[in-house]
């Protein structure tokens, strides 16, 4: 036992010192230690002459020793292999690798995430509704009946197969969905992608993206609204920005205003965005019609509400100075790629 241990020690030093990297250099250790007349075969062979009352130690020892030759013995054919393989196919592993360009979120998100932050931190929850609309939610219950004339403000696709589905042409049809679901005090937004029959040009596109802001409850004014879109205002362009209310019409709510905001581009000095008048027109809004409060089941004596919708592309033309719609849907990376995250 003695000697068979001074022999196993010897072996795995010797082992231990081989460092072979070539192919042929590493067949040599296989057949030096690991071969049918190698090392490990003729140091198994010793077993016979160990006293049978030490066979259980021998066999521990020299198992031990096997394990540890072939471990070494695979970890340089291993090392070797990864090596081989790569100059095998004519990989240079010291070139630089090709970079994967990172993408960058499209401006329409960014602004549609900024909006939805600013109102959620008034307490405004999402709330989203289906592209494809039936005529009720789209206009009638929004106080647009049947030959109603201002139903021509917004050119309608319908839908071939069934006359009553059509494209929404505006995220109002949200909130008559969220209206009928009867819970309230009710404060939303609604942002999603409208559809118009509109010729395709710089100002006008077939479809682009809206936020429609929705609040009902008790006591609800128009003092309230218009302090809900001045923290807008401010937040998304900042404190130095003017806001004014024009009187508008709009056959769901009454009464209705339009929002302007002093032009970012000439600072209300006279530019061709604001076409000379220092304003730009942001959004339509109003008090809810009682009509449209009761079409969705809601006591319009014991409650008021508010309603705005914003085009998203406006705003974002805005604030990138961005002079033509087709940009946003052509999917030009030069263009998309101006734009960081935020
Ligand atoms: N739905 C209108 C449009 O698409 C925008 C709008 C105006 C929404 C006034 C409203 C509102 O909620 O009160 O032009």
């Amino acid at each position: 036992m003695e000697n068979l241990r001074a022999l196993v020690a010897k072996y795995k030093a010797d082992i231990a010192a081989e460092q072979p990297t070539t192919p042929d250099a590493i067949e040599a250790f296989r057949i030096k230690y690991l071969g049918t007349k190698g090392l490990l075969k003729t140091i198994m062979g010793e077993m016979k002459n160990v006293a049978p009352e030490n066979k259980k130690e021998a066999g521990q020892l020299l198992n031990d020793f096997k394990v540890f030759t072939e471990n070494t013995f695979a970890s340089f054919t291993e090392a070797a292999g990864t090596q081989t393989n790569a100059t095998a196919v004519g990989i240079d592993l010291t070139l630089p690798g090709t970079p994967a360009p990172l993408g960058t979120r499209h401006p329409i998100s960014i602004v549609r995430n900024k909006i939805i932050s600013i109102f959620n931190k008034l307490g405004f929850a999402v709330a989203e509704g289906p592209e494809i609309e039936d005529d009720f939610h789209n206009f009638s219950a929004l106080n647009l009946p049947e030959n109603h004339p201002a139903r021509d403000m917004q050119d309608t696709f319908y839908i071939s197969q069934n006359p009553d589905w059509l494209l929404r042409t505006h995220t109002s049809s949200v909130q008559i969905r969220e209206m009928q679901k009867g819970t309230l005090p009710l404060r939303i937004i609604c942002p999603g992608r409208v559809f118009r029959n509109e010729t395709i040009s710089a100002r006008a596109h077939c479809f682009f993206n809206q936020v429609e802001g929705l609040y009902i409850a008790e006591n609800v004014s128009f003092a309230d609204l218009k302090q809900t879109l001045y923290f807008f205002v401010t937040e998304m362009f900042g404190a130095d920005v003017k806001v004014r209310f024009r009187p508008s019409y709009f056959p769901f709510t009454e009464p209705s205003a339009e929002m302007d905001i002093s032009c970012l581009i000439c600072h209300g000095k006279g530019c061709n965005v604001c076409k000379k008048t220092g304003w730009v027109e942001i959004l339509g809004c109003g008090m809810v019609h009682p009509k449209v409060l009761e079409n969705c089941g809601i006591d319009s004596n014991k409650y008021t509400g508010f309603a705005f919708g914003m085009g998203i592309e406006r705003i974002t033309m805005l604030n990138y100075q961005i002079k033509d719609l087709r940009l946003f849907s052509e999917n030009d990376v030069r263009f998309l790629k101006q734009f960081e995250s935020a």
